[in-house]
């Protein structure tokens, strides 16, 4: 019989030290995927036992650690143009009016922030929405933010190569316009233009931490999608209240199409577009 790779009464330590420090929720369920992401850190770090990993992991001085294993327990799913209808929603039916109200009192500013952000399709496809079809684009003074707590997926989002799959959602017009693609290795790669790659800045944030949420604020929309499930019900609820927070008046938020708010947060108004639902403060 295989011995566990960690001890029965240490796996619900190890969750609760993950979720004090990142808000990651990881119980019995997940057990399985959670030995496998241990087992790579142990052998990555020449650690003889779980418990010798678990005292490292504990009272490293610094958070390097820490951080590559959070790199190890993200599942970072995502592509280009997912779930389009809250681009198509957020380009024809908020932001017109949203943006005259702005332009009438002066502030042809557009803050938007995609936290999380992954490897950074998400707020490369929001930028190409605005590129292609946000009439009087040059006008506006538009600044894109986008966030994850992977160090990993924002090195690869700055990057910005991709593969065929990433991109089968998106226009071909667009992937001409907006990429350089080359082969490697016999694989079709995508590299984003440096234009689209500068209108887009990058940072590491952990959305459980109120103190880095709160550096993000004046937002006019934010996407925060596919990122709930990750979290226990009473973090979900701080991480909206706070996001909330980061919300101007008016201003539009998304979760996926497959989760819902209810017994996440009741700051927030739904709003409901032609095919799809979001949310205003
Ligand atoms: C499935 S991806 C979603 C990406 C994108 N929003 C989308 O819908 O395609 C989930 C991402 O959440 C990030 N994540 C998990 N916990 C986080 C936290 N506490 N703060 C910031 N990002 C987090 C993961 O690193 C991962 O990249």
């Amino acid at each position: 019989m295989n011995t566990p790779v960690v001890p029965d009464g240490a796996y619900a330590r190890f969750c609760e030290l993950v979720y004090q420090k990142t808000g990651l929720f990881f119980d019995e369920d997940k057990r399985y995927f959670v030995e496998s992401r241990i087992k790579r850190r142990m052998k990555a770090t020449d650690s003889e036992s779980f418990r010798s990993y678990f005292v490292n992991l504990r009272f490293a001085r610094d958070n390097e650690e820490m951080q590559s294993l959070v790199n190890e327990l993200t599942i970072n799913e995502t592509y280009f143009n997912r779930e389009p209808l809250h681009f198509d929603a957020m380009m024809d039916e908020f932001l017109p009016d949203y943006m005259a109200a702005k332009a009438l009192k002066g502030k042809k500013e557009l803050k938007i922030w995609c936290i999380p952000c992954s490897t950074g399709e998400e707020p490369y496809t929001i930028a190409m929405h605005l590129l292609e079809r946000l009439h009087g684009v040059d006008d506006w003074d538009i600044h894109i933010h986008a966030s994850d707590i992977d160090t990993r997926v924002v090195e690869h989002a700055q990057e910005g190569v991709y593969n065929t799959r990433s991109v089968k959602n998106l226009p071909s017009q667009w992937v001409k316009n907006y990429f350089h693609h080359h082969d490697h290795d016999g694989q079709k790669q995508f590299q984003i233009s440096d234009g689209l790659r500068g209108s887009v800045d990058f940072s590491l944030v952990n959305m459980t931490d109120p103190v880095d949420v709160r550096k993000m604020r004046g937002m006019d929309v934010i996407f925060c999608r596919n990122v709930l499930f990750y979290f226990d019900e009473a973090t979900r609820s701080k991480v909206a209240n706070h996001l909330h927070g980061c919300l101007n008046r008016g201003g539009l938020f998304y979760i996926s199409t497959t989760e819902s708010m209810s017994r996440v947060s009741n700051l927030f108004k739904p709003r409901r577009f032609e095919k799809c639902l979001g949310y205003v403060r």
